[in-house]
C-alpha cells in the first residue's frame, strides 16, 4: 500500500544528515516510486537560501554520496517536491511562515494536510522546536489524517535529560505520533536477527543459558571522528554508539519472541530485556566497564593522528573513543550468561557482528580434537552481511583429527534484491505509520538507566587508557574477558 500524501518538514536542513542520509533516501524512494503521489520536503534552517539554491546543494551532495548513481530523470521530478524556508526554529514567526507554506503545498502539490516534522537539528533545539510547534497549534492538527514527529539521535545525554526531553515532547505530541530514530534498526541485517531467531525452528531451543556460554557484540569502526570533534567531545563512545545501536543489538539478540511483528509487542519485549539488565553499581563500574582513547597509529597502511590531536578536541581530552562492557540479562533465559559488548573508533576494520558462543560438548571421544573450538554462530551485520556457524569437522586423512570450519550464508549471494539503505526503510515506515522499528519513550529511558552509573563514574576522569590507532583497543579490555577465562574474537 502506498503511503498517504504528506509534507515532511526537516528542521536543521542545512546539516550533514539531510544531505548525506535523508535526501538520498527520499531520492531512492522516488526512484523506486515508493513516495506518495502528493509529496513535499520542506527544509528549515537559519541559512539564507532560495528553494532553488537548496535544491542545487542537495543535488551536489547526491551526486557525491550516492553509490547507486544519479539519474537526471529521477532528479527532475523529485527535485520539484523540494522546498526551503529560511528561519530560526526558536522564533514563533518561523511557524507562521511555515504554516503558510504548508497550506500552499497542500493546495498546490496535494500533500493532503498530513505533516511529518523531522528534528534533525542540533539537539539543543529539539525542545524549543516542539514547544513552538505546540504553541502554534501545529502538533495536533494539519488538516489531514496525521501529524508525526521524528526525533534524531542523540536522544538526551543521560537518563535525566532523556526523561526531560520525553516530557517536553509529550506535552505537545502523543507517544503514538513520535518516531525516535535509531538507524541500526533500519538495517536489513539487524532485522534479520529476528528472522533468524523466530523464523527458524532450530535456533530457539538452544538460544538460552543451557547452551550459550556467552555473547559478544562488536561495533568496530576504522574511521576516526571525521571532523566531528566538537560533537564527539560531548558524546564519547558510550553515548554515541552503546546507548542506542548496541543496546538495540542486545535487545534483538536477547528478547523473547514477540506475539506479532508490530510496534507494541516488539517494543514491549525489548523493554523487558533492558529492564532485566543487571544494574551496575557506580562503585563497581571498573570491574565491568573499560574505556579507551585512540592514540596515533596506522590504519590500512596510513599513519593517523591521535584523538587528542583531532580538530575541535581538547589536548587533554578524557573522552572515550572505545568502550567495552560486561552485562548480564538477569532473567530465566539468560541467567549467568555474560554479554560482552565493545565499540571503538580507529580499530583495525569496520565490522559489526553478534557472536553467540555455545558451550563445548560435555565429552570429546576423539583424541585429536584440540583444533576444534566450540560452536560459534556469528551474525554479521556489516560488511559482508551474512551468518556463519563455526562447526567441528573431521579433517580429511587417516586417523581422526577434528578441526573448525565455517558454514556461511552470504546475504549478497543468497538474495538478488538490492539491499536498501537503513534510512530508506525507516522513512517509508514513518510515512506508513509503522513504529515497529522506532524507539519508544520507555525504551530510550531504560537504555540510559543501564549506562547512567558508567557515565557518572567516567565523568570526573582525567585520564583514559590510550590504545594505538589500528589496534583492537586497550589492554584493559582484554583483561575484562581474560578474568573470565575468555577472549575477544578478532573478526
Ligand atoms: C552514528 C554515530 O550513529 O553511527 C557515528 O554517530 C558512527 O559515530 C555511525 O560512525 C555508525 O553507523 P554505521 O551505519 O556506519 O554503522
Amino acid at each position: 500500500r502506498p503511503p498517504e500524501p504528506a509534507a515532511m518538514v526537516i528542521f536543521g536542513a542545512s546539516g550533514d544528515l539531510t544531505a548525506r542520509k535523508l535526501v538520498p533516501a527520499l531520492y531512492d524512494l522516488a526512484a523506486a516510486r515508493r513516495l506518495p503521489m502528493g509529496f513535499a520536503v520542506v527544509g528549515v534552517s537559519r541559512t539564507k537560501m532560495s528553494h532553488e539554491q537548496f535544491r542545487q546543494r542537495l543535488r551536489g551532495s547526491l551526486e557525491r554520496h550516492r553509490a547507486g548513481g544519479f539519474s537526471e530523470e529521477v532528479w527532475e521530478s523529485f527535485s520539484r517536491s523540494i522546498f526551503y524556508l529560511p528561519g530560526d526554529s526558536r522564533r514563533p514567526e518561523t511557524y507562521g511562515e511555515l504554516r503558510g507554506l504548508l497550506e500552499r503545498l497542500d493546495a498546490g502539490r496535494g500533500t493532503g494536510g498530513n505533516r511529518i516534522f523531522y528534528l534533525a537539528s542540533s539537539p539543543s533545539l529539539f525542545s524549543p522546536t516542539v514547544e513552538r510547534l505546540g504553541e502554534a497549534g501545529m502538533s495536533r492538527e494539519g488538516g489531514g489524517s496525521y501529524v508525526r514527529l521524528v526525533v534524531e539521535k542523540p536522544f538526551g545525554r543521560d537518563l535525566e535529560s532523556a526523561r526531560r526531553l520525553n516530557a517536553d515532547l509529550l506535552r505537545h505530541f502523543r507517544e503514538d505520533q513520535i518516531y525516535r530514530i535509531d538507524h541500526y534498526l533500519g538495517k536489513e541485517t539487524v532485522q534479520n536477527i529476528l528472522a533468524l531467531r523466530f523464523a527458524n525452528g532450530i535456533f530457539e531451543p538452544v538460544w538460552n543459558q543451557h547452551y550459550v556460554d556467552h555473547v559478544q557484540i562488536t561495533v568496530a569502526e576504522d574511521i576516526g571522528i571525521e571532523g566531528r570533534g566538537a560533537f564527539y567531545e560531548e558524546a564519547g563512545a558510550l553515548r554515541d554508539i552503546v546507548q542506542n545501536h548496541m543496546m538495540q543489538l542486545l535487545c534483538l539478540t536477547a528478547m523473547e519472541p514477540p506475539v506479532a511483528f508490530d510496534a507494541e509487542p516488539v517494543r514491549d519485549e525489548k523493554v523487558k530485556v533492558l529492564s532485566a539488565v543487571r544494574p551496575i553499581p557506580e562503585e563497581r563500574v571498573e570491574e565491568v566497564a573499560v574505556r579507551g582513547q585512540y592514540g596515533s597509529g596506522w590504519i590500512w597502511g596510513e599513519e593517523v593522528r591521535a584523538y587528542r590531536e583531532e580538530e575541535g578536541v581538547a589536548p587533554d581530552s578524557a573522552t572515550e573513543t572505545y568502550a567495552a562492557l560486561k552485562l548480564y540479562v538477569d532473567n530465566w533465559r539468560w541467567a549467568g550468561v555474560p554479554f560482552y559488548v565493545r565499540t571503538g573508533k580507529r580499530l583495525p576494520k569496520k565490522v559489526t557482528e553478534i557472536a553467540i558462543r555455545f558451550k563445548p560438548t560435555p565429552h570429546t571421544p576423539f583424541a585429536r580434537a584440540a583444533g576444534a573450538e566450540p560452536n560459534v554462530l556469528v551474525i554479521r551485520i556489516q560488511p559482508e552481511e551474512g551468518v556463519s556457524l563455526k562447526i567441528g569437522a573431521k579433517i580429511p586423512g587417516s586417523g581422526f583429527e577434528v578441526g573448525s570450519v565455517n558454514m556461511d550464508l552470504l546475504y549478497g549471494t543468497a538474495f538478488l534484491e538490492e539491499v536498501p539503505e537503513a534510512y530508506q526503510r525507516l522513512l517509508l515506515d514513518l510515512m506508513l505509520g509503522d513504529a515497529t522499528l522506532f524507539i519508544r519513550a520507555d525504551e530510550a529511558e531504560a537504555a540510559w538507566s543501564i549506562l547512567d552509573p558508567v557515565l557518572r563514574a567516567w565523568s570526573g576522569a582525567e585520564d583514559v587508557p590510550v590504545y594505538p590507532a589500528g589496534s583492537w583497543g586497550p589492554a584493559e579490555a582484554d583483561d575484562l574477558l581474560r578474568r573470565d577465562g575468555r577472549g575477544w574474537r578478532r573478526p
